[in-house]
């Protein structure tokens, strides 16, 4: 067996070809190219194939969280703000219950289950059937993976459930890499669990940002990365992390609280991006967030 990987400065460089693209040969997305019509199809509705990145708004918080500060009501917050996003993040009951059956946008749904905030997070299982997410015309799902907690096990277990079930209808995957309370959100950590889950076989992955080294974390991960928002920021700030993100080869954001919890959500979406789509700065985001505020 190998041995664990060494720290960076223990002794042993690593090459991540920073600077040199990954060849995506026939098809815009990293790590894509010899996916199935299907899985490409539903990818390029999350993706947008001009600009080949995404502004996915996340809105599952209340699968463990219950009614987070800004989500407290799903049907009031969500859908002014879908206009302005590419894709939406949600479980099939936020999903059924507070989004109309117009809506003409993707939608990644979580399947993972079984835990809240007040017991073990990673002590999850698969809550929702591919069917069913076929059935609510899903583009996408996503469970979680717990690198290095109690259930690291079970939760890459469903992830390779929901890989496995998804590859016979074409339904891709987004594979999210879950932070439990002690793990140090750093590129070390956060590489191994991107990697560990691309090799799986997910055909996307959310992750923190992280610095330094996101760079790393990108060139190490074979398929799309998007990033999630974490905590409420100031606006500011959490353009500034988006820009930094896509700066250095993110795929899009997969963001929740610094959109739907910012002091106004929909201006905040737009502003998100144009960073993402448009590479603005963040101080010019900014300025057109203040813009739009005052509108
Ligand atoms: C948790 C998730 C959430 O969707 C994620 O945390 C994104 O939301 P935020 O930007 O608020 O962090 O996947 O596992």
């Amino acid at each position: 067996m190998p041995d664990a990987d060494k720290p960076r400065g223990g002794g042993e460089e690593k090459n991540y070809g920073i600077g040199i693209p990954m060849e995506t040969p026939g098809f815009f997305l990293k790590g894509s190219a010899h996916l199935n019509w299907g899985m490409k199809n539903r990818l390029s509705q999350i993706f947008n194939p001009k600009s080949g990145r995404t502004v996915m708004l996340a809105f599952d918080h209340g699968y463990i969280m219950g009614p987070t500060t800004g989500l407290e009501r799903i049907d009031l917050v969500v859908p002014p703000l879908i206009p302005h996003i590419d894709c939406l993040m949600c479980t099939r009951g936020a999903l059924r219950s507070c989004i109309g059956p117009e809506v003409r946008k993707p939608v990644v749904m979580r399947c993972s289950t079984g835990a809240t905030v007040l017991k073990e997070l990673s002590n999850e299982t698969i809550g929702v059937t591919i069917e069913e997410a076929l059935a609510l015309n899903a583009s996408a799902v996503t469970a979680q993976a717990c690198i290095g907690a109690e259930f690291e096990r079970e939760t890459l277990e469903n992830l390779s459930y929901l890989i496995n079930e998804g590859a016979q209808y074409g339904m891709p995957v987004l594979g999210v890499t879950a932070v439990g309370k002690e793990m140090v959100r750093d590129a070390r950590y956060l590489g191994l669990a991107c990697r560990v889950i691309a090799e799986l076989g997910v055909h996307f992955v959310k992750t923190y940002y992280c610095e330094p080294g996101f760079e790393e974390v990108v060139a190490g991960t074979p398929v799309p990365v998007v990033i999630a928002g974490g905590k409420k920021l100031p606006e500011l700030d959490a353009l500034k992390m988006a820009h930094k993100a896509i700066d250095q080869g993110a795929m899009g954001v997969d963001m929740g609280r610094n959109i739907f919890a910012a002091d106004d959500p929909a201006a905040m979406a737009q502003a998100v991006g144009a960073v993402v789509h448009q590479l603005f700065k963040p101080e010019q985001a900014f300025e057109l967030y203040n813009d739009l505020r005052k509108k």
